[in-house]
Order: C-alpha cells, then sequence, then structure tokens
C-alpha cells in the first residue's frame, strides 16, 4: 500500500515536471519559420524583409521577451504549387512557433490556409491578398504590409481627382495584379473615370511588347499598372523604350519603383505612385531606421525592409503580453491589436481584421528616390469583405 506521504511527493514531482516543461516551453529558443522567395524575380524583396526583421530583432539585443530567435528558412520561390508542401514542412515537420511570410498573394494564401487549421501564429510581411485580412481572416493571422486593395484605391482618387478620364491598366494575372486593379477601378470610376481596357499576362513573364503596342492603338490618357521586382524594372524600361512614357503618363502603385531605382535609371524618373512608405518623410523613427539599415547592411532601406522591421515588432509585442507563451493566442491577439506600432512609414495601427489602418503616400521619382509628394488617402482602412471575426 502507498502512503499518503508518498503519494503528496508523487503529484509534487509531477508537478514540477510539468512546470519545467511549461518553463521551457516559454523561455527556450523560439522557432521563427521565414518561408520567403530566395530566387526569382521576387529574391530582393525576401532579402530585404529578412534584413529588416532581423535589424529589429538586433535591437532587442537578439531576443523578443527574453527568448533567444532561432529561424528556419525555406525559399519558396514565388511557387503557389509548391507552397502548401513548403508550409506544412515548416508546421509539421519544423515544428515552428510562428509563421513569417512572404511576399506572392498566391503563395500567402496557402500559408494562411495552413495557419488556420494549425492554429500557427502567421504575420504576413509584403503579400497582399485581400483574402488575408478578409475572407480567410483569423485570430492568429497578422500582416505588418498592406492589402492589395489599399494603394490601387488610393492611386484612383488621385487620378479620378486629377482629371483624367480614360485608363488602361496592365499587370500580372493573378491575385495581386487583379486586386489592386479591382480597388483602383473601383475608387476611379466612382470619381467619374473609365478603365477602357484592362491588359495581363502570367506571373511572372516580362514579355510586354505586345501589350505595348496595343496600349499604344487604344490611346488611352494614363496607364495604371503593378508590376513589383525584377519584372517592375523590365516594365519601366520597356515603356520607356516603347516611347510611350512622353506620351501616355505612366502610374502605378509605388511597388513599381521601390527598390528598383538603381537598376530603372532615368526611364523611372517623374513617374508618380501611390503606397504606405516613401523616401524623405519627416518621421523621426524612420531617420533612424535608414541610418540603422545602411549601416547593417551598406544598403538604402526599401518598402519591404520597412515590413520586415514591423514584422518583427508586431511579434515583439504580442510576445511580450504572453511572456514568451505562443500558446496564448487570444492574449497575443488582443495585444497586437491595442498596439500603435512605431513605423519607419509613421505610427500605424491594426484593424479589426488585423491589417494596417494606414497613410497611402503619392510619391514621385526624382533621382534615385520616391519623394513624397503628399498623402493620397489618410488613415485608409481595407474594408476586409468577407471577414467574420
Ligand atoms: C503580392 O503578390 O501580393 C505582391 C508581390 C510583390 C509586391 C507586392 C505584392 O511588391
Amino acid at each position: 500500500m502507498k502512503t499518503p506521504l508518498f503519494r503528496t511527493t508523487l503529484i509534487a514531482a509531477a508537478a514540477a515536471v510539468l512546470s519545467t516543461a511549461a518553463f521551457a516551453q516559454n523561455t527556450g529558443k523560439l522557432k521563427v519559420g521565414l518561408m520567403l522567395p530566395y530566387t526569382g524575380t521576387f529574391a530582393s524583396l525576401g532579402n530585404a524583409i529578412e534584413n529588416g526583421f532581423k535589424l529589429y530583432l538586433t535591437e532587442q539585443g537578439g531576443k523578443l521577451a527574453g527568448r533567444e530567435v532561432e529561424f528556419v528558412k525555406v525559399d519558396d520561390e514565388s511557387d503557389p504549387s509548391k507552397a502548401t508542401d513548403n508550409v506544412n514542412k515548416l508546421v509539421k515537420r519544423d515544428n515552428v512557433d510562428v509563421l513569417i511570410g512572404t511576399v506572392h498573394s498566391g503563395v500567402a494564401m496557402a500559408m494562411a490556409k495552413v495557419a488556420k487549421e494549425s492554429g500557427t501564429i502567421l504575420i504576413v510581411p509584403n503579400a497582399g491578398a485581400d483574402a488575408v485580412t478578409g475572407a480567410m481572416c483569423a485570430p492568429n493571422i497578422f500582416r505588418s504590409s498592406f492589402s492589395n486593395w489599399q494603394p490601387g484605391y488610393a492611386m484612383g482618387e488621385v487620378m479620378a481627382k486629377k482629371g483624367i478620364k480614360k485608363v488602361a491598366t496592365i499587370t500580372w494575372k493573378y491575385a495581386a495584379g487583379d486586386e489592386t486593379v479591382r480597388g483602383f477601378k473601383e475608387a476611379f470610376e466612382k470619381g467619374g473615370g473609365t478603365v477602357v481596357k484592362e491588359l495581363n499576362l502570367p506571373f511572372p513573364n516580362v514579355e510586354f511588347q505586345a501589350l505595348l503596342t496595343d496600349i499604344a492603338a487604344t490611346k488611352p490618357d494614363a496607364v495604371f499598372t503593378f508590376f513589383a521586382g525584377g519584372g517592375a524594372v523590365k516594365f519601366v524600361k520597356d515603356y520607356a523604350a516603347a516611347g510611350l512614357k512622353k506620351t501616355i503618363p505612366l502610374y502605378g502603385s509605388g511597388f513599381l519603383t521601390d527598390g528598383t531605382l538603381d537598376a530603372q535609371g532615368a526611364d523611372a524618373d517623374g513617374l508618380f505612385t501611390a503606397l504606405h512608405y516613401a523616401d524623405s518623410m519627416e518621421v523621426p523613427k524612420d531617420k533612424t531606421f535608414r541610418l540603422a539599415y545602411a549601416k547593417a547592411y551598406k544598403l538604402q532601406p526599401d518598402v519591404y525592409a520597412v515590413q520586415g522591421y514591423d514584422a518583427a515588432q508586431i511579434l515583439g509585442i504580442g510576445l511580450k503580453a504572453v511572456n514568451g507563451d505562443v500558446s496564448k493566442k487570444a492574449e497575443f491577439a488582443k495585444a497586437v491589436e491595442a498596439a500603435k506600432i512605431e513605423s519607419p512609414r509613421g505610427t500605424f495601427s491594426l484593424s479589426k481584421a488585423h491589417n494596417p489602418v494606414q497613410d497611402i503616400y503619392l510619391r514621385q521619382v526624382t533621382g534615385k528616390e520616391n519623394k513624397l509628394v503628399g498623402v493620397a488617402s489618410k488613415a485608409l482602412t481595407d474594408p476586409a469583405r468577407g471577414c467574420k471575426m
């Protein structure tokens, strides 16, 4: 027969084992799954996001909520057909505590699906897929960047106010292109304009010639476009080489000229774009961020670096509130929802659907800068269509 004393000792021992496990869960290394493109047309975007994320971490002494961070990296190649396998490897094989990713909207939707099903915390540091903070929204999914609708809508308002009447659009045929153009069209047509032609090519193709010929024949008042990364470099150069820059003004969501100006050179000069970040902003946080980034990486930061930095800030805010315990999802979300995030873009907060509520700036390319011209749309909130949360 076991004595009561023996039983009490056993219970105490079991409790000690359990609390040690819980302690280890909160204080051991935090495993961060970084799923980003490191090859292909968006490779430089993935690198800038990682740099920004790591800059914030370094500023925190390499720890978030007292936990050291260990990275597990996957090159997602901006390939939606490999996305589910890639994210499942991180969640199921590597057992990551949180997911950070990605750039491409199609890949991000696969990540959001897995995050929603597994409950893993996901912070999206770029991809604008409207569904991520729309129909697929979830308490454990956050975005530090934008929705595709946001810069498109802001530029639609700007161009309608300028009195432009007929516009042709051109973009890649996938969620980011479709949704940016849809946002643009919503505001532009509300403001009295008409989209007279919608041109597309498959992602990540860059054979623009036939489409440029079509634009020349259509003779719209202006063109609105979404391209990014390597594709944006080639599009801006081809548009100028086709002689269209002088006759049909080109406008874009700001990704067209962000992180790309060195390669685009004079062909980008004068272009107007709309985005949640700009060069030459009078934001004190931006000044310190830019100095620190340039010192650490010998590079100028761009919007992607800012979004990576802010993804790390969001993670830090949530983790602090739960003492590093990622299983406390409701408390994590509550802290992030209440936060004012001090971003280099200016302070922002997240909407109920977890997308940034933010100013969208009008910028104009001047030399090697996306110079701030003004605010295109103040505190623009994504409509979060289909989000039930
Ligand atoms: C996207 O696929 O959502 C995307 C990709 C690159 C950008 C912006 C959005 O620069």
